[in-house]
Order: structure tokens, then sequence, then C-alpha cells
């Protein structure tokens, strides 16, 4: 009985657990959140879909608030997963989207960078729970991958492997590539290396804009890129090819976590996109190797080569520098753009000041919330 922990009861840890409970293996799935009524909710849901659609799904819930490190260890020691999810963020990406839609372009403009303390606290605090209860478990995360993962590796706390961004668009050029070649889907494989920067634009720009990116196309295993038009394949992505945004379109970073959770769990060999894998900055093509992983990278493309072209992604989503000690410095324009809207300033960030920034983060974020909803009941 392979057993899988759901840590973080929000959008995408319940749209997971619920994929997970659903799944025909032997298995015993927990979803833990911190919210008793939605958690209880969304378990119960699990387990009644399951039962109508004629499964027994093993699934239960149990709570935690990962600010409390020693309780949250107490729920992994006594469960012991051999597979952790991890889905908790203090300000989820789609939050500045309900803002008025004029605040909302201007939030936007700062790129993801800035907000990265309500992403790496709640992953920094499970991590140091998932180290307290001397836990086994693969853990993999959604919140901010691409450069959660590296901050964290410096002090020796990272997850295992990400999940999404640079995953969610490769079914699209997939299947934009194969229309290009004439070929099924199923021939047509690539290798795509991202930043979240370039991934998030990709799929609504068709370009990476000023950053670098890597992309190798493979018909049955062929390297065939020159013979395609790379520019124009892109360009069809938020075209012909675009897709369910928003929250909705979350289906799609869930699919992307279970490519990844799924052969984990079952123990099955597999090639997928995954961000911030060992620590590593961006997203890169990985290998699942027995319970392991290893990047595969486009032939003939060093690690060197493509942890660069991630560093040209991160520069643009609005991150200078990660040091060796898991500092971060921040991109003066990105950062600008907080400092406009939300008084909030921050040129470099040690991880022992995550906490208090991500704390000010939020604080400020709700005043400017109330005051940018209130202008436009106002102006109505
Ligand atoms: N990699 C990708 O492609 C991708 C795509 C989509 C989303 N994401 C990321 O995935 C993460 C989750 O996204 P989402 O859309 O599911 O966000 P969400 O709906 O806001 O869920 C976040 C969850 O974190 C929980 N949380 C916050 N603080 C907590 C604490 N102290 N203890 C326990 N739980 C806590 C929240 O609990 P409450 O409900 O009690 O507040 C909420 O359930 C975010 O970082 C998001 O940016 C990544």
């Amino acid at each position: 009985m392979r057993k899988i922990m759901v840590l973080g009861a929000g959008d995408l840890g319940r749209r997971v657990f619920h994929e997970l409970a659903h799944a025909t293996g032997e298995r015993h799935v927990r979803l833990v959140g911190r919210n008793a009524e939605v958690t209880l909710r969304a378990a119960n849901l699990a387990r009644f879909c399951g039962l109508q659609r004629g499964r027994t799904p093993r699934v239960d819930h149990a709570l935690t608030d990962l600010t409390d490190v020693a309780r949250t260890a107490e729920q992994i020691a006594a469960f012991r997963p051999d597979v952790l999810f991890l889905a908790a963020s203090y300000q989820s990406w789609w939050q500045i989207s309900a803002l008025p839609e004029a605040a909302f372009q201007r939030l936007y403009a700062a790129n993801y960078g800035p907000w990265l303390p309500m992403h790496l606290v709640p992953t920094l605090k499970a991590m140091e729970a998932v180290r307290m209860a001397d836990s086994e478990a693969v853990v993999v995360n959604a919140s901010y991958p691409d450069a959660v993962h590296p901050v964290l590796f410096a002090v020796g706390l990272s997850p295992h492997l990400g999940i999404g961004n640079v995953a969610n668009n490769v079914p699209g050029i997939r299947t934009a590539a194969a229309a290009q070649l004439g070929r099924h889907v199923a021939d047509v494989d690539v290798r795509l290396v991202a930043h979240h920067y370039v991934s998030h634009r990709l799929s609504r720009r068709g370009d990476s804009g000023p950053a670098r990116m890597g992309l190798a196309v493979l018909c049955e295993g062929r390297d065939v890129t020159a013979t395609v038009d790379v520019p124009d394949l892109l360009r069809r992505l938020p075209g012909e090819y675009r897709r369910t945004g928003g929250l909705p379109g979350q289906a799609m970073t869930a699919a992307s976590a279970l490519s990844v959770l799924e052969p984990l769990i079952d123990g099955r060999d597999a090639e997928v996109h995954a961000p911030g894998p060992g620590g590593l900055v961006g997203g890169y093509p990985v290998a699942i190797e027995s319970g392991t992983f290893r990047t595969l990278l486009p032939d003939g493309m060093t690690e060197e080569e493509a942890v660069a072209i991630n560093l040209s992604g991160q520069r643009h989503d609005g991150i200078s520098e990660i040091r060796p000690d898991g500092t971060v410095v921040f991109e003066s324009a990105s950062m600008g753009v907080l400092t406009e809207e939300l008084g909030y300033a921050c040129d470099v960030l040690p991880l022992a000041e995550a906490e208090d920034r991500a704390a000010e983060i939020a604080e400020r974020y709700a005043r400017y919330r109330a005051r940018v909803t209130e202008q436009v009941g106002v102006a109505g």
C-alpha cells in the first residue's frame, strides 16, 4: 500500500488529491489542510465520488498549520508518506487577478519574482517539518519551485522535484509540432528548458520574449528540431492551441503534477518536465527512473548551458541572483512595481528575513486590495 500525503488544501492541492484518490492502484491518500471544514469536505467529496464510480478509495484527512512546524512534523511522522505533495502558499498567483482590472495590470507588470516570500516561507516550514519527522518521502512541490528550490537547496532543504510551469506548455507544443510535421502526436516528444517566466509568457504571447529558452523536437526519438519552424509553432500556443486559463485552467497544472506524482507512486519510469529538480533553478526535461530522477537535456546541451538559459528567465521574472547561501537579490524594475503599488521594498532578502517579509507583503497587500476595491466602488 503506497501512502501519499497532499499538504495544502487549496485549489491545486484539492484537485490533485481528488485525482490521486480515484486511481485504481493500492493507495492510501491523505489530505492535510489548515481549515477543518474545507479539508473534511474535500476528503469526503473524493471518497463519495470514488464510490459513485464503483471504487472504494482509501482517503482521509488531517489538519495542521504550517507555521507550527512540530505539529506538521507529527502529522508526517504519524502517516509516513512515500510521496509528499506540497501545495501551500500564502498568496497564490491568481489572487491578484481578482483585483479590479487596472490594479491587476499594474501588479502583473512586476512578474512573479518579488512575491517569492509568499511561496518560499510555507515551503520552508513544510521542509523543516519533513526534516524534523526524519521522513524519507519523495517531496514534490508546486509552489514556485523554479526559485524556491534553489533558495532552499542552499540550506539543504530543497524538495526533490517541482511540478507545473515548464511542463504546462509541453502538451500544446507537442500538439503544434505534430501538426506541423504531419505526424500523430504520440510520435512526437519535446525537451523544453524554460524558467517560470518563459512558461508563463509562452502560453500568453507565444514567444520567450527577452529571455532564453531551449527546445528540441523529437519524432520517434530522433531530433527533428532543424526541420521545424519553432517560432511559428510557439505562436500557435496563444492562437489555435489556446486553453482555458485562470483557476479552471489549473486542471492543466494538476495534470502536470500527476505526470510527476503517478510514476513516483507506482515506481514506474517516465520522461516528464519539472521545475527545480534537485534544487536547480528553472525548468527542465526530467527522466524518472526507479524512483530517482535526472535531467534529460536536449542532445548536445550541457547542464551549465541549461542553467544559464534558466538564469536568463529568472532575471526577467524579477530575481537578479540567488546567492550560494540562499540570499535573494531582486531586480529593481520588478521590485519597483511593488514599491509603487504596495509601498513594499526589498532589494536583498536573506533567508532568515523571509518570514517577516512574507508577513509584511500580506499586510500591505490586504490594505492595497481594500483601497483599490473601494476606489472602484466609489467610481462606480
Ligand atoms: N507550478 C505551477 O505550474 C503552478 C500552477 C498553479 C499554482 N501553483 C502554485 O501552487 C500553490 C498553490 O496554489 P493554489 O492555486 O492551490 O493556491 P490556494 O488555492 O490559495 O491554496 C493555497 C493553500 O495554502 C494553504 N496555506 C496557507 N498558509 C498555510 C499554513 N500556514 N498552513 C497550512 N496551509 C496553509 C491555504 O490554506 P487556507 O485555505 O486555510 O488559507 C490554501 O489552502 C501556489 O504557490 C501557486 O502559485 C503552481
